[in-house]
């Protein structure tokens, strides 16, 4: 479904990512872990074609990515939820997601969508008229989560959706992506909570500074000693 060929992405002169090839198959949940300054989000920002790659390729359904503008790469089913949970904090719940809905044209499908999403976020829905701003952290990563659904991702690009909860949300979160995935969503999970991020893919990546060191079923790398002495401290 998505397929990146060894690309190089710079900021100014700095380069971020150094050859960087990566494929995400129809259906599947991959994880990209790594630590801090790896290249993760840059290569998310790549593909959502906020970066453009200075060499290499980008294709999503044999279709090059790389010379589309966002709103475009959007449309094609790519939706980015990126770092940092990205509201609208004036604006109320139900307005955040109907703007993921913007590129929509269809009001029933939307509509049908709402309550989709509202039934894997309850907690959205109970909220529906409050000011986004108001939410507690974890309802606002919820509420990035939704809205991004709202747009119908056939690949959704994930960025860290953990951050910063604390240890039950967390796993609401990780629960939430379960049940995305068994929707049929493919997915593209950054994660610095890298255990919890290989439990619940079929595949990950690691990447460290700028490059992808290590790839394999996501049950191997959780096996994996490298993996384990680097990304998750010791024991699994
Ligand atoms: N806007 C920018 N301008 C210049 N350098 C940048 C910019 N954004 C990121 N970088 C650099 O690119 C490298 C990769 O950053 P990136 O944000 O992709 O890392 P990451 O793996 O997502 O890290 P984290 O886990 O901390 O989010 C880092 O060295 C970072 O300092
Ligand atoms: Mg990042």
């Amino acid at each position: 479904m998505l397929q990146i060929d060894n690309i190089d992405v710079y900021y100014g002169k700095i380069q971020a990512l150094k050859g960087v090839s990566l494929t995400v198959n129809d259906g599947e949940t991959v994880a990209l872990i790594g630590s801090n300054g790896a290249g993760k989000s840059t290569t998310l920002r790549t593909i959502s074609g906020l970066l453009r790659p200075k060499q290499g390729s980008i294709l999503y359904d044999g279709k090059p990515l790389d010379k589309l503008a966002s709103h475009d790469i959007v449309r094609m089913g790519i939706v980015h939820c990126p770092e940092g949970r990205r509201i609208f904090g004036s604006l109320s719940v139900n307005e955040n997601l109907r703007l993921g809905a913007a590129a929509q044209t269809d009001a029933n499908l939307t509509e049908k969508t709402r309550k989709d999403v509202y039934e894997l976020f309850p907690r959205l829905q109970e909220r529906a008229n409050q000011q986004a701003g108001t939410l507690s952290g974890g309802e606002q990563q919820m509420l990035a989560i939704g809205r991004a659904m709202m747009s119908q991702p056939k690949l959704l690009l994930l960025d860290e959706p953990s951050l910063g909860l604390a240890p039950l949300l967390v796993e609401s979160v990780f629960d939430i992506i379960q049940q995305i995935k068994e929707r049929g969503v493919t997915i593209l999970l950054v994660e610095q909570n890298a255990w919890q991020a290989l439990e619940i893919a079929d595949r990950g990546y690691v990447m460290e500074t700028g490059k992808i060191t290590l790839t394999d079923r996501a049950s191997a790398l959780l096996t994996n000693p490298q993996v384990e002495q680097a990304y998750l401290g010791g024991a699994v």
